[in-house]
């Protein structure tokens, strides 16, 4: 298990800030920040000019973040018909929406086309034959796959084409009259640099080109995915800095082509803090352990499913000893951290987990019947839960 960055201690003013919220709206509890979602928002819309920003609906599907992202003016990025049913319900326009599952059921098809979504992705022959009976609705884009063993979950090892394959499936939609209209990556969740990025696009442009050359409907859109990271190792991220090779890459692309990203991570995680409270503690080999009210089920689900390892805080200062942060359920590979060192800390003590906004609460259980954090909108007071 990856050693998370802790922080030992905090103002008085955060103290206050957490207490208060623990006692308002209960332990565990997820607490959501719009405007530390706006600022991100904002700051990857200035590291990437001229992107369209369709958030990853997956990394935290909750109407709270839905609404901010409408009210920024961005799009999103939806992979399953639940996904539609939740901009649906929030009676977010189709048209600003992209479906961008590779495999899909009909139904799922189906709903999307009735919801308004015209943007649909595929990575194989299999897919394209899909989408026939509907060719005249749809605008297709063909994912490629980069692997990218840098990044923390390397999407393209189940999803894309290979370059070789494109040009026979590019063809075939073409004969099939299904419209391509341009292509998708995603290098990878969390990536530690933009490299991949950059050849992602330095490859499809070459693609895009080369088949366009071939006559038929022009492909003019390229879609570059997520990847963007969360500072989980709070050494700063610089989005714009990290983003750099990607604006330089893009400027090379003809000025009429459409360019989209469909980032999760980096708007959400920094917007959602967790808190949690000591619930037992025991000393075990020599070692504390504290038994805490949320866990690897719970909101901590993505460092069994996203490989995440979030930064935590505790309030207490004072001697360190070995410690070891569990969660509540029954089964032991519910630890959220190990082989850290913690000032004694005592029953209803609150543990803060920081970045957990991305694929936290997205793929937690019910497992032990263990109630979900409930999630409260910081600025508003809107709880859910
Ligand atoms: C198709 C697709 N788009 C976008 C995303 C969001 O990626 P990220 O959270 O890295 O920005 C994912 C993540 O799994 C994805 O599968």
């Amino acid at each position: 298990m990856t050693s998370p960055h802790v922080t030992i201690g905090s103002s008085d003013e955060m103290q206050t800030h957490w207490r208060q919220l623990a006692s308002q709206y209960g332990s565990p509890l997820l607490v959501f920040d719009a405007k530390v979602l706006r600022r991100n928002y904002q700051e990857l819309v200035e590291a990437l000019p001229g992107v369209q920003l369709f958030y990853a609906v997956k990394a935290h599907p909750h109407a709270f973040i839905v609404r901010v992202i409408e009210q920024l003016g961005g799009g999103f990025d939806v992979a399953s018909g639940g996904e539609t049913d939740l901009l649906l319900q929030l009676k977010v326009f189709g048209r600003r929406t992209i479906h961008t599952h590779p495999i899909k059921k009909d139904a799922e098809i189906r709903t999307a086309l009735r919801y308004g979504v015209t943007t649909f992705v595929v990575d194989s022959l299999y897919e394209l034959e899909k989408l026939i009976p509907y060719r005249g609705r749809v605008g297709v884009l063909l994912r490629l796959s980069f692997r990218n063993l840098g990044a923390a979950v390397d999407l393209s090892r189940k999803f894309g084409c290979s370059l070789t394959e494109a040009p026979e499936i590019i063809a075939r939609a073409r004969e099939l009259d299904v419209h391509i209209k341009g292509v998708s990556f995603h290098v990878g969740s969390q990536c530690a640099d933009a490299s991949k990025h950059v050849e992602g696009i330095e490859t499809c442009c070459e693609l895009m080109q080369r088949m366009n050359e071939h006559g038929g409907t022009p492909m003019n859109v390229m879609d570059i995915g997520g990847g963007f990271p969360a500072d989980y190792n709070r050494q700063g991220v610089d989005i714009h800095k990290f983003c750099a090779p990607i604006r330089a890459a893009l400027e090379q692309l003809p000025d009429d082509w459409d360019i989209l990203a469909e980032p999760g991570r980096y708007l959400v995680a920094s917007a959602v803090t967790s808190i949690t409270t000591v619930v037992g503690k025991s000393i075990r080999d020599n070692v504390r352990w504290y038994y805490l009210d949320d866990g690897v089920y719970g909101s901590y689900s993505g460092q069994i499913y996203d490989h995440a390892c979030y930064p935590l805080q505790v309030l207490r200062t004072g001697e360190s000893f070995p410690s070891v942060l569990a969660g509540p359920t029954c089964d032991s590979i519910d630890v959220i951290a190990e082989g850290i060192e913690l000032p004694e800390l005592e029953v209803d003590d609150l543990v803060i987990g920081h970045e957990m906004g991305a694929y936290t609460a997205a793929t937690r259980t019910r497992f032990n019947s263990l109630p979900d954090a409930r999630l409260v909108d910081l600025g508003t007071g809107e709880i859910d839960g």
